[in-house]
């Protein structure tokens, strides 16, 4: 006899309690590297009708297509890069993004990447675990002004942090009505903000948005910062830069490929880099299971998800 055929499959690593009790009722698939193996994912998928993903499974419209019975595609974060939405929605499958799930988790990591390089966290933490005692001096943020590229969820989440540090808080970012938050040019962000931080998409528009032009324009003393997409930062121009002593700092915890190949910037001292992890928290995977598993729920029993992306009506009937 063969096995049933999973009803939700899960190919990234997202899991935790509210997954738990979602296994206990339907029949569940857990292959956490399975998008490592793009060209078997058909095959896997096969009379699926609830997929789970990150950002690294590529869900186009040939995989959409391919998968005959798939109603939900739910993404555990935020970005849709990896996932062609209108074709779900021609094709007639939800995909349900938590979003802003995550943004107090990014935002507190951005601002935390700002603080490390301010203070010249790591290399002192280096140095002090090597019997060294350098008392260098940082910089202070409070007073200063901090400039936002994108001013959506986790743009508006650094904003209150920020703010909570004294600071004053600008933006760049046309598709967003004005509000409590000035709303400036590109070239003026990079002309007044002591600290930069990136909260954008990668797209036609954004990618290289901050480009050596840019760089150039920002303070001598500027920190940057990306938790947005790495594609929107020209990393070898700002590599450039921070080695000839232009810009005080950057900290990345997005890149332009993932992971990275060691190269310039991770020998620059003034640099901090974490490996995509500004979203992931206990609180924030969390509340995007939750969200995920009742979308999930709602859509296989026939009815609508809460946080669709796109149209968000499945036209795929149980
Ligand atoms: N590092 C991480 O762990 C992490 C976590 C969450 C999100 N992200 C990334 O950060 C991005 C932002 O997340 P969010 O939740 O704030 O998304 P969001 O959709 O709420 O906000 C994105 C903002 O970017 C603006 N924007 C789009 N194109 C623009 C352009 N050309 N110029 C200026 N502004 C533009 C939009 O108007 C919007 O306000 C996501 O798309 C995702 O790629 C990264």
């Amino acid at each position: 006899m063969s096995a049933p055929v999973a009803e939700i499959a899960v190919v990234e690593d997202v899991w935790g309690p509210t997954f738990d009790a979602l296994a206990a009722e339907r029949t569940v698939l857990r292959v956490p590297d399975a998008w490592q193996r793009p060209a078997e994912l058909p095959a896997l998928l096969a009379g699926v009708s609830a997929l789970v993903v990150r950002n690294r499974t590529t869900v186009d419209r040939s995989l959409l297509a391919s998968c005959a019975a798939l109603r939900i595609v739910g993404r555990a974060g935020v970005g849709m890069d990896n996932i062609d939405v209108p074709a779900a929605d021609e094709l007639g499958v939800v995909v349900s993004v938590p979003f802003g799930a995550n943004a107090v988790s990014v935002a507190e990591h951005t601002v935390g990447l700002a603080l490390a390089v301010a203070r010249h966290t790591v290399p002192l933490d280096t140095d002090v675990r090597s019997g060294g005692w350098q008392r260098r001096p940082g910089r202070e943020l409070a007073g200063r002004t901090w400039g936002l590229l994108g001013l959506g969820a986790t743009g508006r989440a650094v904003a209150a942090l920020a703010r909570a540090l004294g600071m004053r808080v600008i933006a760049y970012d046309p598709y967003v009505p004005d509000g409590d938050i000035p709303l400036v040019p590109l070239t003026q962000v990079a002309r007044d903000a002591d600290v930069i931080s990136v909260h954008l998409p990668a797209t036609a528009e954004t990618r290289g948005l901050v480009d050596d032009r840019l760089i150039a324009a920002m303070r001598p003393d500027a920190i940057l910062v990306n938790a947005g997409r790495g594609e929107v930062v020209d990393e070898p121009a700002l590599a450039d830069a921070l080695s000839a002593g232009h810009l005080f700092g950057a900290g990345l915890d997005v890149r332009a490929t993932e992971p990275p190949t060691p190269g310039p910037l991770e020998n620059l001292p003034n640099v901090v880099l974490t490996p995509h992890v500004a979203g992931i928290t206990a609180e924030s995977q969390d509340r995007i299971t939750q969200v995920l598993a009742q979308d999930i729920r709602a859509v296989l029993d026939g009815g609508t998800a809460t946080s669709p992306a796109g149209i968000g009506q499945p036209r795929r009937q149980p």
